[in-house]
């Protein structure tokens, strides 16, 4: 198969491109490189990468030659700043999805939609299925439920063969380290406080990047079009509990927790049920705490990959919001 992967220098987007490849597809990358995007991310991948954007309808177009299928991964991902500047998820999310769905109708090719549990809200007890109502609470959710209900909207009206996969919290190589897991696990590789926000007892059911991937490609090839498949983990964590399991695997101790002011509007609870992809054959095979040892293996072992982003942009980034200085 030739797939094109939007967003495939990214975090899962590189993953599944990397999976793919493994499998003998062939596979070309579309992506923007924002700070999240590295060619880096890609190496060792046989693909080809074309730098733009998915609002660019022209690139999106030429990309698109002769695929038979496209997987959307790009995006803005990270809540912390689509609270502090929503713009661009705006654009990538609304704006980027619909000139995607375009062409895809233009082309006649399947696509498969890349969103998130957090489109349903907070579950303080029970688990969301797929058709559990869309209840999102920040600018980054709320833009990836109306991507969501665009895609929809194109296989009602249009008939395109598009489906959409929604993913818990994801983990593993190559996550840029904002998010939770690589944030608290350089931070503790280096002695540097770990921010923990509230009382960290946000629960979340994480997935291991590999699983995700392995999901969507199997929703790609068995899922049916117009519908929505949740791609859960196997197990459900409290924040406190990734960051102790953490301190444990790098043999630090708890003295390097301090709670932070908590994210405004910040979820308690996101629970997935998963029963309608595991019907089509696919299950998680990687629990918490295996995955999670593999994941700070990784990050010991490739300093090459985290050393820039340490040094660079992120740092600034990381002081200017936590409000206090990242150590070398
Ligand atoms: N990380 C998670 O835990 C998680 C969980 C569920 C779903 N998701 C979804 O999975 C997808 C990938 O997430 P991720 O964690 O790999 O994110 P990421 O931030 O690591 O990667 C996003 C990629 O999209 C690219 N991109 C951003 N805007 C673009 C644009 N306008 N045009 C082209 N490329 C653009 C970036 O350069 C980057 O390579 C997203 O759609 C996200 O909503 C993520």
């Amino acid at each position: 198969m030739k797939l094109l992967v939007c967003g495939g220098a990214g975090f899962i987007g590189s993953n599944f491109a990397r999976q793919r490849v493994e499998r003998g597809d062939q596979v070309v990358v579309l992506d923007k490189l924002t700070y999240a995007g590295r060619r880096e991310n890609l190496e060792g991948v046989d693909c080809e990468l074309v730098v733009a954007g998915i609002e660019d309808a022209e690139a999106v177009r030429g990309a698109l030659a002769g695929v038979d299928a496209v997987v959307n991964f790009a995006a803005e991902t990270h809540v912390d700043r689509s609270i502090a500047q929503p713009d661009a998820f705006v654009q990538t999310h609304a704006v980027g999805t619909w000139v995607l769905l375009e062409a895809v109708r233009e082309a006649s090719v399947r696509y498969v939609q890349v969103s998130t549990d957090e489109v349903y809200g907070s579950i303080e007890e029970g688990t969301f299925t797929e058709s559990s109502p869309l209840a999102p609470s920040s600018p980054y959710s709320a833009t990836k439920a109306g991507a969501d209900l665009l895609v929809s909207s194109y296989f009602h009206t249009y008939g395109t063969e598009a489906l959409i996969c929604r993913g818990s919290n994801n983990y593993g190589p190559f996550q840029y380290p904002e998010k939770l897991i690589p944030l608290m696990v350089l931070n503790a590789l280096h002695g540097d406080a770990l921010p923990v926000y509230g009382d960290g007892m946000q629960v979340r059911n994480w997935i291991y990047v590999e699983d995700f991937a392995a999901g969507i490609g199997h929703a790609l090839e068995h899922g049916a079009p117009g519908e929505v498949y949740n791609v859960g983990g196997p197990d459900e964590c409290p924040n406190m509990e990734v960051v102790g399991r953490i301190l444990a695997l790098t043999g630090r101790d708890e003295s390097l927790i301090e709670h932070v002011t908590d994210r405004p509007g910040h979820d308690r609870r996101y629970s997935l049920s998963s029963e309608k992809v595991r019907a089509l054959g696919w299950e998680p095979r990687v629990r918490f705490e295996e995955g999670l040892a593999r994941t700070v293996d990784w990050y010991r072992e490739n300093t090459a990959w985290w050393e820039p982003i340490r040094s660079g942009d992120y740092r600034a980034y990381y002081e200017r919001h936590y409000g206090r200085a990242l150590g070398g």
